[in-house]
């Protein structure tokens, strides 16, 4: 599987439960690559989609602890382990790890590739995802040209597992 993530100078993801940018074109490779395969998510994250709902035209797996959640339109599952049981049989490229911070760190030995977004800017953040510059086993293998929105700089990046 794969981490599909948007992340700021210093791996920032979001903060107060809201993501850090808003980038059309972004949003559109996210769309892109995402539709119709498998994405697997935080409960924070689930609830901090549009009402709560899960992503159209995909198949949701939303990670709690909490006894007994239920997700509307998802379906749920109690740990990464179990997010990992439950798409055993999925080919790998199907399959995306779409946040949050606590997802994206407990999923991340599962992936074997990460589609990372750089944007050039450093806004207040409260959510991480690793370093992959300086995690021992990964490797950037390509990057994109720098793109430009609202003064926003940006590159589509691919990581690959060593
Ligand atoms: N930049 C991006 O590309 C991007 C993408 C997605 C999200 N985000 C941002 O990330 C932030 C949310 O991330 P987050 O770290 O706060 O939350 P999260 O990873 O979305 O969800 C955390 C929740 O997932 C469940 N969970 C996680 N690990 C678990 C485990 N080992 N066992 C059982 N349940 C587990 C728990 O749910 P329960 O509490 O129900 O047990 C936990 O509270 C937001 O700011 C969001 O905007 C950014």
């Amino acid at each position: 599987m794969q981490a599909i993530v948007a992340v700021s100078e210093n791996w920032g993801i979001g903060k107060d439960n809201d993501l850090l940018f808003s980038i059309p074109e972004d949003k559109r490779y996210f769309r892109d690559m995402t539709l119709g395969k498998v994405v697997i998510m935080g409960r924070k994250t689930l609830e901090s989609l549009p009402e709560g709902k899960p992503l159209k035209g995909r198949r949701n797996i939303v990670i709690s602890g909490r006894q007994g959640y239920v997700a509307e339109g998802a379906e749920t599952v109690t740990s990464p382990v179990q997010a990992a049981e439950l798409v055993a049989g999925i080919p790998s490229e199907e399959v995306f790890v779409v946040g949050g911070g606590e997802v994206y760190r407990a999923m991340l030995p599962f992936c074997e590739r990460a589609l990372v977004t750089k944007v050039f800017s450093s806004p207040e953040a409260d959510r991480f995802f690793p370093d992959l510059d300086n995690t021992e086993g990964w490797s950037l293998v390509s990057q994109s040209k720098e793109r430009e929105y609202e003064g926003l700089r940006y590159v589509f990046c691919e990581y690959k597992r060593k």
